[in-house]
């Protein structure tokens, strides 16, 4: 299908403005919106004129297609503003082209790489003054599209709608994270939709999350759905293990998401002389690492927490510490990152735009 679009943008400004009751040094984690949202809808097999609206409910049917089958997609970036005021995204095509590689898996219309940078510019314009600059924060933007087409029928619906969303946000987690290694549930198959932000892919992981929370973990290692001989992802993250002086991470692969943050940090590490691996891990192999004194770190990798370091892992009732290390691989990336990111720090990759 070839899908056709239209450029302008219709904006209606809000009435009111909330942001004199956000507390900008005291954030959470997605918990207040600014005061517009980008929508467009996808009918008629084309997408129709964009607009920026005040940020509002979305009133659907109850035949709408988002609540049987789960059409469902979505996207994580961030919005910085640097001492001088000048905003910066972070390679927000690449969230662009994996929102486009979500949708074609789930049967969803494509959308046009200018047309969602268009919006995406445009609503940042409108609303920069909600992006904070507190240490640890960012305006956390989230495009999502889902499906608004009515019918029961189990097949694609025929509209969409698509929206782009802005919470200032602080850090993602709290204190210490601990993570059991799931011997049970799986994240994700090969075949399956794994490499794709669908909604559904999170839902999946809520109930042995919960689990895992009863025994006093924060978070689920995922392992492979066909031996959980291997290790995966770390909750809603990518993950990462240090190994004496190395760096590992695993493949991307059908089960696998494609992390932003994944690849940036294992470009960082690259640049600052770190050898680093990308190869499976075994379960077994990060026993051993951690019996025998090898392994060193472990940390989750995406956008809403950036980089996020595990204290310790369970694995068939046991509990394996990581050490308390002064200098971690971690920290150092994760300042070189957000340096990058806030522009604190040179930018060799041209990433920020
Ligand atoms: C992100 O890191 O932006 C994600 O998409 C994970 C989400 C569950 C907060």
């Amino acid at each position: 299908m070839a899908i056709t679009y239209s450029e302008e943008i219709q904006v209606e400004r809000a009435k009111t403005t909330k942001i004199n009751s956000v507390d900008f040094n005291n954030l959470a984690f997605g918990k207040i919106f600014s005061d517009h949202m980008f929508v467009c809808d996808f009918e008629d097999g084309k997408w129709q004129t964009p607009k920026i609206l005040p940020y509002q409910p979305i009133t659907l049917q109850p035949s709408s297609k988002i609540f049987h089958y789960g059409q469902s997609i979505f996207e994580g970036m961030k919005a910085y503003k640097d001492e001088n005021g000048s905003v910066f995204l972070f390679r927000p095509i690449d969230n662009c082209k994996r929102l486009n590689i979500s949708a074609k898996r789930l049967a969803m219309p494509e959308i046009p790489e200018d047309y969602f940078m268009n919006g995406l510019k445009e609503l940042l314009k409108i609303e920069k003054d909600w992006i904070p600059t507190s240490e640890g924060s960012a305006l956390y933007i989230r495009p999502f599209m889902f499906a608004t087409g009515e019918g029961f029928h189990a097949s694609p619906a025929d509209s969409y709608k698509l929206v782009i969303a802005f919470a200032p946000s602080g850090p993602y987690f709290s204190g210490d994270v601990k993570v059991l290694i799931e011997e049970k549930y799986s994240r994700s198959a090969n075949g399956g939709v794994g490499f794709a932000k669908a909604g559904g892919n999170y839902a999946g992981q809520f109930y042995p999350t919960q689990l895992a929370k009863e025994k006093g973990y924060q978070q689920v290692i995922w392992t492979d759905d066909n031996t959980h001989e291997y290790i995966e992802e770390a909750g809603a993250m990518n993950i990462f293990v240090r190994i004496n002086d190395t760096l590992l991470t695993v493949p991307t692969s059908d089960r696998i998401l494609d992390g932003i943050t994944r690849k940036s940090i294992l470009k960082i590490a690259e640049d600052e002389g770190i050898k680093t691996e990308v190869r499976k891990i075994k379960v077994s192999e990060l026993i051993e690492a951690s019996e025998n004194g090898s392994l060193k770190e472990l940390f989750g990798a995406g956008t809403a927490a950036v980089v996020s370091p595990i204290s310790g892992f369970g694995f068939k009732g046991k509990n394996y510490d990581l050490p308390k290390l002064e200098d971690t691989f971690g920290a150092r990336l994760k300042k070189r990152i957000t340096d990058i990111q806030t522009n604190k720090a040179e930018d060799p990759f041209g990433w920020r735009i």
